[in-house]
Formats: structure tokens, sequence, C-alpha cells
């Protein structure tokens, strides 16, 4: 049984092996949603308007299984979709070129309540995007479970090392771990406790061996800094809650 509430952000460039793991991924979970903008996944159901989304959601509210696939004409339609999402349990929400919904300076209302509040109703969400920097810092500050594939752009390093510091290494380790992994093997940073299977199968099992899958420690553990990255600043995979969310979990829970 898959962790329930569970945020994974999956990187890679194009052709890297992301929506095959993706895949792979949602077989774990009896209760799936995913926006599925070019028709990839084999699911249970597919919507193809907002409605039929809705119908489709409302029908399986209380079924111990469904899986839907979301195809819509207009992109903006999606975050419809993902607002009534939040009012289904137990569910897995997979986001599919995840940079369409959100970018680094704009993140809409639907979607920060899912990643915020998701875990009061174990939706587990799963963001998919070729570039870690093209999606908002609340995904990549949020996530239990960072993945990627191969990367070789600087700014794509730089980020994504600010974003793991789980990652016991220093910035030029960093680079050239994730600038070396092989096809279709993965870097994963963050909870491996909560990271599903297939993550853990994907991931590059050479260096999963010497140890390079760490748990997230809050970003206080001991990490080298060669002076390349900021890594004082360094904002932790699991960042911890601010007062307001304090409250508004509270609010939630009275309710
Ligand atoms: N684990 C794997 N083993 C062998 N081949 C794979 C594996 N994963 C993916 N592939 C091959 O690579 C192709 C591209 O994979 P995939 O569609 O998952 O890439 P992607 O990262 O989602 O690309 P895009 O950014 O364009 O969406 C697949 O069609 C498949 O042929
Ligand atoms: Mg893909």
């Amino acid at each position: 049984m898959p962790n329930e509430n569970v945020i994974i952000a999956l990187f890679g460039t194009k052709g890297s092996g992301k929506s095959e793991l993706s895949k792979k991924i949602v077989e774990e979970y009896s209760r799936v949603i995913a926006v599925d903008m070019l028709g990839e996944y084999d699911l249970d159901q597919v919507a193809c308007s907002v409605d039929d989304a809705i119908n489709v959601l409302v029908e399986h509210e209380q079924s111990s299984a469904f899986s839907l696939s979301v195809r819509l004409p207009e992109t903006d339609d999606y975050l419809d979709v993902l607002e009534c999402a939040y009012e289904m349990t137990d569910t897995l929400i997979v986001v599919e070129e995840a940079s369409f919904l959100c970018s680094a300076s704009s993140f809409p209302p639907e979607l920060s309540k899912l990643v915020r509040y998701g875990r009061h109703r174990r939706i587990s969400q799963l963001y998919i995007s070729r570039r870690p920097a093209e999606v908002s810092r609340d995904v990549t500050a949020q996530a239990d479970v960072l993945v990627t594939f191969r990367q070789r752009e600087p700014r794509d390093l730089d980020y994504l090392y600010s974003c793991a510091p789980g990652a016991r290494m220093s910035r030029r380790e960093f680079g050239a771990y994730v600038e070396g992994l092989p096809d279709y093997r993965c870097a994963v940073f963050g909870d491996k406790e909560v990271a599903p299977l297939a993550v853990i199968e994907a991931s590059w099992r050479k260096m999963s061996e010497q140890g390079e899958l760490f748990a997230v420690d809050g970003g206080s553990g001991a990490r080298e800094s060669d002076g390349a990255a900021s890594s004082g600043e360094a904002t932790p995979v699991t960042a911890a809650k601010t007062e307001d969310e304090t409250a508004i979990d509270e609010d939630e829970a009275q309710a």
C-alpha cells in the first residue's frame, strides 16, 4: 500500500522516461485522477469536458477503485477539475506538464489548496515537468520526494540542488551524479520511506546502494559545500509550515 499523502516532483528532459515512470506509479494506487493533456494514460475512464470529469468524480467519491484520465481542450479548464478533485479522498492526482498550469511566478489557488491541504484528505500528488525551474517553487518546497532523470543545464542543476537538501553532497558531486545518470535511471531525493516502489526501482541502484537515497533531515544534516551553490539558502524538501498554515490546519481539524 503506497503512502497516502505523498507529494512527488518528477523532472527530466524530453523522452527521459517521466511518463513511463508515472504510469508505473499510477499502478500502485487504486484511486487515480490524471491530468492527461497528451492522452498517454490508459485508465478506466476518460473525460473530455469539465462536466464529464466532475460526473466521474461524483460517481466515484466513495468507490474503492477508479482511474480517470482528464483530457480537455482548454488548459485553464483543468483547474476547475482539480478544484473538485480536492473533494476526493485517498486519491493520487497526477499532473502531467505541470508547467502548463503553474510557473515560477504563478501558482493558481486550486493547486495551492491541493499542495498545502491535500494531506487532510489523504491526496497524493505527482507533478511532472521537464525543467524544475518551470514549475512553482511551492511544488518543490512542499514535495516529500524529488525525482529527476538526467539533467545537463547548469541552471536546472543549480535549482535542483537548492531543492534537494537531503543530498549530502557538494554542488559539484550533485551535478556529476545527475548529469551522469544512465538512460531511464533517476536520482531520488527526499523521504525514501514514502517514495513509491516504482521510484525506488527506477532509481540508480548503484548509487542508492551507496546510500545516495537520503531521508529528509529538514536541511540540517551535514552537507558539504564547494561554494558553487547557495546551500545556506536551500529550501528543505519538506518545508516547515508557516504560522498561517498551522492556523488553517487547526481550523480544518476543528471543522
Ligand atoms: N524504463 C524504460 N525502459 C526502456 N525504455 C523506456 C523507459 N522509459 C521510457 N522509455 C522509452 O522512452 C520513450 C519516452 O519515454 P517517456 O514518454 O516516458 O518520456 P518523457 O520524459 O515523458 O518525455 P516528454 O518530456 O516528451 O513527455 C518511451 O516511449 C519509451 O520508448
Ligand atoms: Mg511525458
